[in-house]
């Protein structure tokens, strides 16, 4: 391929062989063998082996190509040729070629790399510098030269083909993507919000959204019926590793739908994202309850890429008299186990009571755990002597044991605590045993959620307050009731991974407001919060949902990248923060005195912070010892101490003796009186050989400002 007379460095062939050609790129990599240099030329499309032979190249040419370093921009221009048999090289696309270069031109020149960036071998059998072991921050520092790399490339264009499927798919089945503001009014999805104060209304602030709900329900009311956008949402919550606090979503919403169509539409669209990675998706998507998902693997967001299903066993043991098992069956808990089968090889005693029981399952915040080995038709285990027959006997058959089997139980008064520590035990499990299948992908539709979920003596949404509930006709005050409620919420699960979830939404005033008031809220913080809302479903608002799908997680998972900041051009590190621009930083105080955050003559937010970086930086000057910032903090305290004990002993403050001191101390202070001038001051004669002079005053070199 051409293009104004350039040729891709990727794209050449066996068949461009004899031509002449113009390339332009980045040196990837470059090997002297004395006489002959040769050289990976990388652009977009690939890399390509050129090469400066005194044979072909002109003279002055090897010699400015003497001179490149890695990462030079450059062009050359040259002769496509077929290598010599022998030196072909696997690694990069076009090793049955190279360019030997008549013409060089150096574009740009590189500074020292603080990385290596090539990742194709210059020979066979060669290897390159694994970017794994360099730094994340210091690859986020250096974003540019690390977004050369092919493989980040990579990851870029195919999110681009990804999110451009996804669009084609919405585009031919109605939707039209229309944006929503980003300064607005906070949109709660169980994050903080992120806050832009107003400069025109001082102390005033819009919110970044963390999610474009309201908006595109309000779309459904003005008649758009099919709505999608790929838009950044903002969520300043506690980090994780697949959360990243602005992060990007292909939001979607429906008017006159129900759940199937957003489950159909969903399904396509996922399948066709997938595969742009050539990972097919199995249709139609499995669906599981909130109820079941919790009690088949104690998560709502089940990993079904293998098995390890929870089994009950409460009822088996009602009349045990295993003392541990009987009293929390009285205290009404719960006992589950599941059935890890043909492992008892691998799961010796040694391993299950010492490390599992002692230390693993602790560590979920189970107490511990009970392990039964199957043999020979039988239970073996250090309990299974105060099990009766008959629970022995149940207990095979409800987990459908065979020899070789290994039965692990947990038992606890508090069944949520049963259903966390053997879902975690269960991934552990899975991944100790290597039972997680590799290129295997299950989707899963996980729905019913509850509408509340417990908070505090109230209740909070369990997504968010617009979903609707299975049926409105609840009693507010019946907390318990609430609890029980399901809602018509959804989430696309895929390999225990939360790609996205969504709702159908109230679309009444009354329900809506009813809701509002479940969740604490008073007239008058609902009129101040969603009033504009509310009033929109008063104006024949239609039935309407929708979904949201995390663009980064499907990207990532699609990818299988090792996180999410793998496949966004410029993210936040695992502190929120951004080692390129240093973001986020400190603005000045004229800057907040103009946002109104600052009123003249008023306080500074942290009184003297400015002025102690200011000290830092003049002290680390004078002292020529660098300051770093993670010793910044400690420093700024020290100075400040420092400072209040100069104006205690400045202010007289200060009578107490020095803690010790090898002779007898007083305090002397000069008396504080009318300062005198000397009258060698009035002729100049006293400044007579100061090096600089302001006004009547000696100047000298600032040291401490
Ligand atoms: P939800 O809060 O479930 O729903 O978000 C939808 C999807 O967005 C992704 N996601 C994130 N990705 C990266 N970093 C984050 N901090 C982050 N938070 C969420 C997840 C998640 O499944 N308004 C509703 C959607 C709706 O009801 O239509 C919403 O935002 O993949």
């Amino acid at each position: 391929m051409q293009e104004n007379g350039r040729s891709y460095c990727g794209r050449l062939t066996l068949a461009d062989a004899g031509r002449e050609v113009r390339l332009a790129g980045w040196v990837d990599a470059l090997r002297d063998h004395g006489e002959v240099l040769f050289m990976h030329l990388r652009d977009l499309t690939g890399v390509v082996q050129v090469v400066f032979s005194p044979e072909l190249t002109p003279s002055e040419v090897c010699e400015l190509a003497g001179t490149l370093k890695s990462e030079f921009c450059v062009t050359v221009s040259g002769r496509v040729e077929e290598r010599a048999e022998g030196t072909e090289n696997p690694h990069i696309e076009t090793g049955a070629i190279e360019l030997m270069v008549r013409d060089l031109s150096i574009l740009s020149r590189a500074a020292a790399l603080p990385f290596a960036i090539s990742e194709k071998a210059m020979v066979a059998g060669g290897s390159t510098a694994a970017p794994d072991t360099v730094s994340e921050d210091l690859r986020l520092q250096f974003r540019y030269l690390d977004l050369r790399r092919p493989s980040m490339q990579q990851n870029l264009l195919k999110r681009y083909r990804i999110i451009k499927t996804a669009r084609d798919v919405l585009d031919e089945r109605g939707f039209v993507e229309i944006e929503t503001p980003l300064l607005t009014k906070s949109t709660p999805e169980g994050a903080r919000d992120f806050l832009v104060p107003s400069r025109h209304h001082p102390r005033h602030f819009y919110a970044l959204p963390q999610s474009p709900q309201l908006f595109k329900q309000l779309l459904m009311v003005a008649g758009f019926e099919r709505y999608f956008q790929v838009v950044r949402c903002f969520r300043d919550e506690d980090l994780r590793p697949n959360r990243q606090p602005e992060f990007t979503q292909l939001d979607l919403e429906a008017s006159f739908i129900d759940e199937e169509l957003i489950f159909d539409l969903v399904e396509e669209l996922a399948a066709s994202m997938f595969a742009v990675g050539d990972i097919t998706l199995p249709r139609p998507f499995p669906r599981m309850t909130h109820r079941d998902a919790m009690e088949l693997y104690g998560t709502d967001r089940p990993d079904t890429r293998f098995d390890l299903q929870f089994v009950e066993a409460t009822d088996i043991f009602q009349g045990t008299q295993y003392s541990i098992f009987s009293q929390i069956c009285r205290r009404g808990g719960r006992i589950k186990g599941i059935n890890v089968r043909g492992q008892s090889e691998r799961l010796s005693k040694n391993v299950l009571q010492n490390e599992y029981a002692k230390e693993i399952v602790p560590s979920f915040g189970a107490r511990g755990m009970t392990w039964m080995r199957v043999m020979g038709g039988g239970l073996e285990s250090n309990i299974v002597q105060f099990f009766s027959e008959g629970e022995k006997q149940a207990v095979l058959n409800r987990f459908e044991a065979r020899d070789g089997d290994v039965i692990l139980m947990i038992a606890d008064a508090s069944h949520e605590l049963v259903l966390s520590a053997l879902g975690q035990l269960r991934l552990h499990l899975a991944e100790r045993l290597g039972l997680v299948p590799h290129d295997v992908y299950c989707p899963l539709w996980v729905t019913e959620f509850p509408l509340f979920e417990a908070s505090g003596d109230g209740v909070t949404s369990n997504h968010h307050p617009f979903t609707a509930p299975h049926r409105d006709d609840f009693d507010p005050s019946d907390r318990e009731g609430l609890l029980q409620l399901r809602s018509r919420a959804y989430d696309l699960v895929v390999n225990g991974e939360e790609l996205g979830g969504g709702s159908i939404r109230i679309s009444s005033k009354v329900l809506q407001q009813k809701v509002f008031h479940i969740l604490g809220l008073t007239d008058g913080e609902i009129e101040e919060k969603f009033g504009f809302f509310i009033r929109a479903l008063d104006y024949g608002a239609p039935p309407h949902g929708g979904l949201a799908l995390g663009i980064d997680r499907v990207t990532s998972m699609i990818l299988g990248t090792s996180s999410i900041r793998e496949v966004t051009a410029f993210p936040k590190n695992r502190s929120a923060h951004c080692p390129l621009t240093q973001a986020p930083s400190e603005v000045s105080l004229d800057q907040l005195e103009e946002l109104g955050l600052l009123q003249p003559g008023e306080t500074r937010p942290n009184p003297g912070v400015e002025e102690q970086k200011d000290l830092v930086d003049s002290l680390s000057w004078v002292s020529r010892i660098g300051v770093g910032p993670a010793e910044r903090a400690a420093i700024v305290s020290a100075l400040s101490d420092a400072m209040q004990l100069a104006q205690i002993v400045d202010s007289r403050e200060c009578d107490q003796e020095p803690l010790f001191a090898p002779i007898q101390v007083t305090h002397r202070m000069k008396e504080k009186g009318p300062a005198c001038v000397s009258p060698l001051a009035a002729d100049g004669q006293l400044l007579k050989n100061a090096p600089a002079v302001k006004g009547s005053y000696f100047k000298v070199a600032g040291i401490l400002d």
